[in-house]
């Protein structure tokens, strides 16, 4: 069907969008699969209704998907008690349709909270509890036909100072409402709660910032290993650990102490997986697109070697292409000089570009 509403369009679209949607190359998934990988990427339901190019695109190159926005607690359960899932089932629909297989996330973060949360976990340990508890199993009922890995608990690990949006003062677990609310343990009750929901769902532990050979990434990875050894130890259901890889390239990067801790989560019989990989340039960028395209790609090619290495067989990326990627529309995260960062596999006019063929050098290698 995406091919034929493609050739409808064909006549109306520039030409580079009309080479890449047609091509009879293998798209990375294919690619990606021959070689015992997977390649998948963060998708918006409604961008893809939108644009049938960007959809085709998804349908050709990724052979997993993860919504975006649409299996987060402000989309799902905006207000208390109220459980909203046509966005996400949109999500799922797709992946059907395409025969793609679909990662949640995520079922506990401390943003994207629809504004009656806080508040209510603020009310007692118990009802804190019992909120815990109510949203996961309703949303892993909903989703246990279709989604099968869910990201359980999103960003939960202090950030030292030095880094990304440091918590200094913290332990191991970043200071939120969750653990305000429910203590220490709430990792291990979610992860409790979500294997009792679900039996068979992989139950992922999904991080960000534990790349790069900087000392605070290296205290982060640190209070990582630590957190999963203690849940382990404890007998807690863990199955995967999500590393979200959003790269950037003012980090310096070096394979060694990231492999090490890699092979680490993978000695405590863990899978590990690339979740969100997207790459923020660095402030002073080369005179040439051609030169900032080739930059990008080999800062990426190096730390996707490096997590191979590592023993990570499934790779997504934050989005495929610039256009209205957060790395440009989040305040914070988007370039201060207004520049639009070129940290995808495809540009904004969904062009390929030298990461998308880095990507598909190194699924075929
Ligand atoms: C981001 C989305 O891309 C934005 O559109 C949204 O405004 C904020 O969240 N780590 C995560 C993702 O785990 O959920 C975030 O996604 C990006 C950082």
């Amino acid at each position: 069907m995406q091919r034929r509403v493609l050739l409808g369009l064909a006549g109306t679209l520039p030409l580079g969008c009309t080479a890449v949607a047609q091509s009879s190359a293998p798209g990375l998934r294919e690619l990606a699969r021959a070689r015992g990988m997977s390649f998948g990427t963060a998708v918006r339901s409604e961008k893809l209704e939108a644009d049938p190019i960007l959809s085709a695109l998804v349908a050709r190159e990724a052979d997993l998907i993860v919504p975006e926005w649409e299996g987060k607690w402000d989309v799902i359960q905006p207000e208390r008690g109220r459980f909203e899932f046509e966005p996400l089932r949109a999500v799922m629909r797709f992946a059907q349709a395409q025969n793609q297989r679909v990662r949640g996330h995520a079922l506990l973060w401390h943003e994207a909270m629809p504004r009656w949360l806080a508040p209510a976990l603020a009310e007692g340990q118990s009802q804190a509890q019992q909120i815990l508890e109510t949203h996961i199993t309703t949303v892993l009922a909903e989703t246990r036909a279709g989604i099968r890995d869910w990201d359980v608990v999103n960003e939960v690990i202090a950030a030292p100072p030095g880094g990304d949006n440091p918590t200094p003062g913290s332990g191991d677990l970043r200071p939120t409402p969750w653990l305000a609310a429910l203590g220490p343990g709430y990792v291990e009750r979610a992860l409790r709660i979500a294997r009792q929901a679900d039996p068979t769902l992989r139950l992922t532990i999904n991080e960000f910032a534990v790349y790069s050979d900087t000392p605070w990434a290296q205290a982060k990875r640190d209070s990582l290993l630590r957190v999963v050894r203690g849940l382990l130890e404890r007998n807690c259901p863990l199955d995967a650990i999500g590393i979200q890889g959003h790269l950037q390239m003012r980090e310096p990067f070096r394979p060694e102490p990231y492999v090490a801790f890699l092979r680490a989560l993978r000695a405590l019989g863990l899978a590990v997986l690339i979740t969100e990989l997207d790459v923020r340039e660095p402030d002073v960028l080369a005179p040439t697109i051609e030169g900032r395209d080739a930059a990008v790609a080999e800062y990426a090619g190096a730390f996707l070697q490096a997590s191979r290495d590592g023993g990570v067989r499934s790779f997504l990326t934050w989005g495929l292409t610039d256009r209205d990627s957060w790395l440009v529309l989040e305040p914070g995260v988007a370039r201060r000089d207004g520049v639009v960062t070129r940290g995808h596999p495809y540009d904004a006019e969904l062009r390929p570009k030298p990461l998308r063929a880095r990507l598909a050098q190194f699924f075929s290698a």
